[in-house]
């Protein structure tokens, strides 16, 4: 099975990521490929919504912490990276998650730039950049204070703090939680309600909405920058390790 499939329900494509045995975490190959899939959407005059959904026990544990050690080591970030957070923030289609189970990292940094967030009750969101020696990315630490305000953002961003589906939807960031065996017709559900809208009116008023495109994409290359010196941080190098040779 791919690492990331692709699916269309009538006017909705569903990306979802499918490499459970590694929750999810995201490689090089799935950045791209998911990318190229929201390109793609962009360019279809017949889909009208994106589903991003994951794993029934992970939604995405966050950037493959082998792809970290390779990149720290090449001094670069990977193009895949940046080219899928590029086209997330710049994706003009509406974009819904259905999230279960843990979403780490860029698992949940990704929620941010989704318009509708359905939540199972299994659901963790948490983003330990800073207690592994490394940084808020994918424009989260301009969009997560704007929409949770400074004191939640920092919470969740900087001390790691996890946020359970309805700590989540208290602080704005999820629309519904459900139980977990309703997740995918839920959330596919919403995405068929927003697909059936007007949609030169919902374009609009969504990138009303959403304010200025290129200030996030500016945010994260700023992030990304720094992002890529904290990888090679002694903090980030011995936090990969204690990962990656961890007993069971
Ligand atoms: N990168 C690479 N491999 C990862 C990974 C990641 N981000 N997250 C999980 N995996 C792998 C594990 O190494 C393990 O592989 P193995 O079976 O070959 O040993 C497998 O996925 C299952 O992970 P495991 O930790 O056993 O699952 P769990 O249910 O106990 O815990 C998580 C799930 C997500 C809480 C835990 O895997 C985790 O903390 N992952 C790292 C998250 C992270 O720091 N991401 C980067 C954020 S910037």
């Amino acid at each position: 099975m791919p690492d990331i499939l692709i699916d269309t329900e009538g006017p909705v494509r569903i990306v979802r990521m499918n490499r459970p045995e590694k929750k999810n975490a995201l490689t090089l190959a799935m950045y791209e490929t998911m990318a190229a899939a929201i390109e793609d959407a962009g360019k279809d005059a017949g889909v009208r919504c994106l589903l991003i959904a994951g794993a029934p026990d992970v939604f995405c544990a966050g950037n493959d912490l082998n792809d970290f050690v390779a990149m720290a080591q090449s001094g670069a970030l990977g193009t895949p990276v940046i080219r899928f957070l590029h086209t997330l923030a710049r994706c003009d289609k509406p974009l819904v998650a259905a999230v279960s189970g843990n979403a780490v990292g860029v698992g949940t940094t990704m929620l941010l730039h989704c318009d509708q967030v359905i939540a199972s009750e299994t659901a963790t969101m948490m983003t330990p950049f800073v207690s592994l020696g490394l940084l808020p990315e994918a424009g989260s630490s301009l969009i997560a204070p704007r929409l949770m305000g400074h004191a939640r953002a920092y919470s969740l961003l900087v001390m790691g703090k996890p946020l359970s589906a309805a700590e989540g939807k208290a602080a704005g960031i999820v629309n519904a939680v459900v139980p977990a065996a309703e997740l995918d017709v839920r959330a596919l559900a919403v995405a068929r309600d927003i697909a059936a809208m007007p949609s030169d009116s919902a374009t609009i008023a969504r990138r009303l909405m959403r304010g200025s495109v290129d200030e996030i994409v500016a945010r994260i290359d700023a992030e990304a920058d720094a992002f890529r010196a904290r990888l090679e941080s002694r903090e980030a190098q011995a936090a990969f390790a204690a990962f990656l040779s961890r007993k069971r």
